[in-house]
């Protein structure tokens, strides 16, 4: 057994196309290769995602992507919770997936949550869903009697910074709504994963994708408080930029 339960995130959102499984793919394949083995004990994995989505579209993508590292668990709303139990006593850490509306599945995950990310496109449509979402949050916190940590992360954000990225980021916060730092940027590399299994960084390891996704991943790090393997060279590349998700990357 764990010494410590293994943390779960889960994305989540009341809304489809935001994000979700493209986020948790990248979070999975990056964690699972920077996970510590000390942290993940003696874990058949290092990352167990749930696939809550009736989709599966995260279950497809870490199929073709074949990484002996990350195991997937398929999941509806009836058989969340068994799944979590089966993820925490096989891996280190919990991914979940989830559909995009509020459901049985959605209260279950976040009630079960360390992490709720809530990924939302710079938009005011995506403002007023994730704050629907983090309502869900609420209500789980609620029914755990428990505080769960939340955070907004920008999707498909421009690689070049532009003055409604600053204007929509003050629209979410005005909302109530506390964000990542890290946003995910709108990328090819994020595109061709999905045909190839290739997550960014064996796609090219210096490239703008890979070097978003080690930002996220630290950060996401942080708040849980796991360590990680290879941060010092992933805090360097941070020091040299101010915007972790890097108006810089578009030279990359
Ligand atoms: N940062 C990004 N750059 C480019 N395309 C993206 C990015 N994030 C998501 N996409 C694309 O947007 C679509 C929806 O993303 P997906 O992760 O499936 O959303 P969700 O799981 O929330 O429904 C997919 O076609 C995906 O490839
Ligand atoms: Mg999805």
């Amino acid at each position: 057994m764990n010494a410590r339960r293994a943390p779960i995130i889960v994305l989540a959102s009341t809304k489809g196309g935001v994000g979700k499984t493209t986020i948790a793919f990248c979070l999975a394949t990056a964690l699972a290769r920077r996970l510590h083995r000390a942290r993940a004990g003696m874990q058949e994995h290092r990352v167990a995602c749930i696939d809550a989505d009736p989709n599966r579209t995260l279950q497809q993508a870490l199929r073709i992507a074949d990484m002996p590292d990350v195991r997937c668990i398929e999941s509806g709303g009836e058989t969340l919770l068994p799944a979590v139990r089966d993820a925490q006593a096989t891996a280190g850490l919990v991914i979940i997936d989830l559909e995009g509306s509020a459901n049985q599945a959605m209260l279950y995950a976040c009630g079960k949550a360390d992490l709720v990310l809530i990924p939302a496109q710079p938009s005011r449509f995506d403002v007023v869903e994730a704050v629907k979402t983090a309502g869900v949050v609420r209500q789980a916190a609620d029914l755990v009697g428990r505080d769960i940590a939340h955070h907004v992360l920008l999707t498909r954000t421009p690689v070049l910074r532009q003055k409604v990225a600053e204007h929509s980021r003050g629209q979410f916060v005005k909302a109530g709504l506390p964000l990542l730092r890290t946003e995910l940027i709108q990328r090819t590399a994020f595109q061709h994963m999905t045909y190839t299994g290739e997550p960014p960084h064996a796609q090219d390891p210096n490239g703008g994708a890979a070097r978003n996704v080690e930002a996220l991943a630290d950060e996401v790090a942080g708040i849980l408080g796991l360590s990680l393997a290879g941060a010092a060279g992933i805090q360097a590349l941070r020091s040299r930029r101010g915007r972790t998700s890097a108006a810089g990357e578009a030279a990359a």
